[in-house]
């Protein structure tokens, strides 16, 4: 089974995606900062991965704070829950896991520090497993759109590597048709600049027998055309109260082909992506990251080194391009104003 993070000995152990698929090798992350720096430089990254590496680091910050004043204890806290959400922008799930931590501070007022350090290991691992529960359910509820023989095309990598356990979340739907016997390969785009596509999701799908073919991301429209793409299915970083959704930069590019081409377009994501104080996608923050990710490849330049580059890391795919979106509730189909309110509750 891959395993992307564990906590063990009070620390935690990260599988470093920026050299996967050449090398597996973990980081050991000892402090609150080295799991913000591990989010930043993406050796760990995808949404729900994001939201438990961050659950992680802040009880490794907790465990270590020496303090027995409780006021200051609170206000490390504070500045660790900061440091923490202050790596990227994009993913719900970030902010989301940062909160549940913060709730058990709030609900532990007569509890000893000690005990509210225990508390918060606890958490983190509780957010962990609860991943993976939503995750397995998001797969058995989502089987059912694929169809035998089906070639599904999906965007950069919402697959175990971008989760904290087995089955991912736009693959999980795709490991549980094929569980149910169904044939399915899979077409994973590139996915430019960071190559998620080519490193993660090929790594994963050749790790587990599933059929993958990687294809360059200027290539899903041409084989859209020629019928070689059957059905879509991405991940999401945040989806708003309208079902509009953010993820990997090229996703919007791939669903408008796709409702060119009438092939089905597929998001799915826990309901921790979820973001319901948002109306639409044009409130979702999108992040900007360093231009040397798309001058260079593995420290190669391939542009002038000065040149100027826009590295916008994420896009919104507007609504009405998505023919479902599929939590761990199940499936809602659009109008998304109707079909999600459901779901607003329990999030
Ligand atoms: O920049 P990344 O690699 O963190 O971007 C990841 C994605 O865009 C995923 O599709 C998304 O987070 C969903 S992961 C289950």
């Amino acid at each position: 089974m891959i395993e992307t993070i564990k906590w063990q000995d009070n620390k935690v152990y990260l599988l470093d995606q920026r050299i996967l698929p050449n090398k597996e090798e973990y980081i050991i992350c000892e402090s609150y900062h080295d799991a913000a720096e591990a989010i930043y430089n993406l050796t760990v990254r995808g949404a729900p991965l994001i939201g438990v590496t961050a659950a992680m680091g802040f009880a490794l910050g907790a465990i270590n704070i020496q303090t027995s004043d409780r006021a200051q204890f609170i206000a490390e806290l504070e500045k660790i829950e900061k440091v923490l959400a202050d790596t990227r922008p994009t993913a719900k799930n970030l902010f989301w896991a940062l909160q549940k931590m913060m709730s058990v501070v709030r609900n532990a007022e007569d509890q000893s520090l000690d005990t509210l350090k225990e508390l918060l290991v606890k958490e983190a691992q509780a957010i962990m497993d609860d991943d993976n529960e939503r995750n397995k359910k998001i797969g058995q509820w989502g089987a059912e759109l694929f169809d035998d023989g089906d070639r599904v095309l999906t965007h950069c990598n919402a697959g175990a590597l971008a989760t904290a356990g087995p089955f991912g979340t736009a693959l999980s739907p795709i490991r549980s048709a094929i569980g149910q016997g169904k044939k399915i390969s899979v077409l994973a785009d590139e996915t430019r600049p960071v190559l998620q596509g080519a490193r993660l999701t090929a790594w994963e799908l050749l790790h587990d027998d599933i059929p993958v073919t990687v294809i360059t991301d200027n290539s899903a429209g041409f084989l859209m055309a020629k019928g070689m793409i059957d059905k879509i299915i991405v991940g999401a970083d945040r989806i708003a109260a309208n079902g509009d959704v953010a993820n990997k930069i090229g996703t919007y590019t791939v669903a408008v082909m796709a409702k060119n081409h009438n092939i089905p377009f597929y998001v799915a994501a826990p309901l921790s992506t979820f973001d319901f104080a948002l109306k639409n996608g044009d409130q979702i923050p999108i992040e900007e990251r360093q231009g040397e990710e798309i001058r260079c490849i593995q420290d190669h330049y391939i542009t002038p080194k000065k040149v100027n580059v826009l590295n916008f890391a994420f896009d919104v795919t507007p609504a009405h391009y998505i023919s479902a979106l599929i939590s761990e509730k199940g499936i809602a189909r659009p109008p998304f104003e109707v079909s999600l309110a459901p779901w607003q509750t329990t999030a």
